[in-house]
């Protein structure tokens, strides 16, 4: 099932301006265009090359990970974001048990950052999330990958441990709405390397 929502916004771009002639209000175009949308699994093959082209984009390369969590993840969605119909963000995640959620991994593409997209994108999956009946979620964030930190700390992420990643610190983090659960400190998994 697809586009279960779907949004057409001013970006945090489009203002009220005040030109000098007084009284008068122009309303500056969202040059950007912005919409947001939800895809949920099965995805088409075309929309996993176009996610699979940006995650290209924003890291440099592709791991073959990517495709197969996309086609066989449990619950997997993505929360897209497009400019004029071109995906510049993404949020993906699945289901690691039946009420917790794992924000796997988002991006924005290079020449859209800084526009509140990523925050848009992670309030969306959050809200999709709780009325699904989801009661976590969890991410992980390298330790020197600041933005990605910062953004999940103001979201009501909290850091539940650290593991290593390809050598490098790992951050795992979780959020939950439920108070009892905030406790429960399971959510970084141990990794080894086969
Ligand atoms: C992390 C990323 C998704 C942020 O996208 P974005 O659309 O530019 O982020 P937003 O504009 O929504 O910013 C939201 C918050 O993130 C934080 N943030 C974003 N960029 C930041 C930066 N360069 N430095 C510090 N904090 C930053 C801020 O807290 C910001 O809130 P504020 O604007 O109120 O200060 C983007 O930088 C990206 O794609 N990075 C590469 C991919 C990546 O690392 N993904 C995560 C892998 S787990």
């Amino acid at each position: 099932m697809s586009n279960s929502f779907q949004s057409r916004t001013a970006s945090p771009s489009r203002r009220l301006s005040q030109v000098s002639n007084p009284g008068l209000l122009v309303v500056v175009a969202d040059p950007l265009d912005l919409v947001f949308s939800l895809t949920q699994a099965p995805l088409p093959a075309q929309a996993i090359e176009e996610i699979q082209g940006l995650v290209t984009s924003v890291f440099e390369s592709l791991d073959p990970d990517v495709p197969w969590r996309i086609v066989n993840m449990p619950a997997f969605t993505v929360f897209e974001a497009r400019s004029a119909g071109v995906l510049v963000g993404f949020k993906m995640g699945y289901a690691h048990a039946r009420r917790r959620y794992y924000s796997w991994l988002g991006g924005v593409h290079p020449d859209f950052r800084h526009r509140g997209i990523a925050r848009r994108l992670m309030t969306s999956q959050h809200r999709w999330l709780t009325e699904q009946g989801y009661t976590s979620v969890e991410t992980s964030a390298r330790d020197d990958n600041i933005a990605m930190i910062q953004l999940n700390l103001s979201s009501s992420f909290g850091k539940v441990g650290t593991r290593p990643k390809d050598g490098i610190a790992t951050l795992c983090l979780k959020n939950s709405w439920l108070p009892r659960d905030r406790i429960r400190l399971l959510s970084c998994p141990l990794v080894a390397t086969i």
